[in-house]
């Protein structure tokens, strides 16, 4: 499947569980990948898994994506080195499991600056050089079930919503070049998972209609589809991907 040959993607957050899937899949169906992630040691390990299994050019960068002038910079040394970007997937997030009698201040910021602010600042930037270069492209941005119906962790759970109002938004602002839908995965196999208490991902699984678990891949799946021209009539949609376990 060559669905994405000829075709440039961003992934942010690419070094953790979905964004390492999601940079896999574009890479099998035939894209370039622009990686980017705080973390630059896994950074390095994902570089390395590519020139084991893929072809086409994997580039990776470090970033943070709550830090303006750290997302500037990489935009303008993308738009020198790249003559046609074609996607973005705003999937770089935290997650702290915290209650919300629990928040300090500074980590109400921590977790908005990066869930809310870095998918802003990314896509206004995309949105920025692809409407300058009168380009088409697909963002898809990764929300959460938890956008939908809430987070015991309600920072989270915030900024997850938000995510689902960024993408309208930037549907109305972009189009018709840009496309800008959202997915929303319920409980996805990832290290994320480690800072979720036992109870509720036990309630989770109680209320999952399909006995499978949702891994990287699914999601990958999904992205790869709605970043694909066979998406051509989708934006500002919201696609579930949580085994029926919100409807
Ligand atoms: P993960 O923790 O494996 O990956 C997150 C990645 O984002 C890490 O590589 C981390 O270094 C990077 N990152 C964190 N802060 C950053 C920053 N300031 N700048 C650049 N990169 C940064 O988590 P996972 O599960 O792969 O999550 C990916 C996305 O999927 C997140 O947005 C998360 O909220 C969302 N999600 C995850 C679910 C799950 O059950 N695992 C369910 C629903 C949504």
């Amino acid at each position: 499947m060559n669905e994405l040959a000829n075709k440039t993607m961003i992934v942010t957050g690419a070094a953790g569980g979905i964004g390492e899937a999601i940079t896999i899949k574009c890479l099998e169906q035939g894209a370039t990948v622009i990686a980017c992630d705080l973390n630059n040691k896994q950074l390095k390990k994902l570089e390395k898994l590519k020139y084991r299994f893929y072809d086409n050019p994997l580039f990776v960068f470090p970033v943070d994506v709550s830090d303006h002038k750290d997302v500037k910079q990489f935009f303008s040394i993308i738009s020198m080195k790249f003559s046609k970007i074609d996607g973005l997937v705003n999937n770089a997030g935290i997650y702290l499991g915290r209650d919300l009698l629990d928040y300090t201040p500074e980590l109400m910021d921590k977790v908005i600056n990066v869930n809310i602010k870095g998918s802003t600042y990314f896509s206004q930037l995309f949105g920025e050089l692809l409407l300058h270069r009168k380009d088409k492209g697909s963002i898809v941005n990764i929300s959460s079930v938890s956008g939908q119906e809430g987070s015991t962790d309600a920072v989270y759970g915030l900024t997850k919503a938000a995510i689902i109002g960024l993408t309208k938004s930037c549907a109305l602002n972009f189009s018709p070049n840009i496309r800008v839908n959202a997915v929303t995965p319920g409980l996805v196999e990832t290290n994320m998972l480690e800072d979720i208490p036992e109870w509720r991902i036990n309630e989770y699984r109680e209320k999952e209609l399909l006995n499978e678990r949702l891994q990287p891949e699914d999601v990958a799946n999904t992205v790869a589809f709605l970043l694909s021209d066979a998406a051509r009539n989708f934006t500002g949609s919201v696609f579930d991907i949580n085994n029926g376990c919100y409807m």
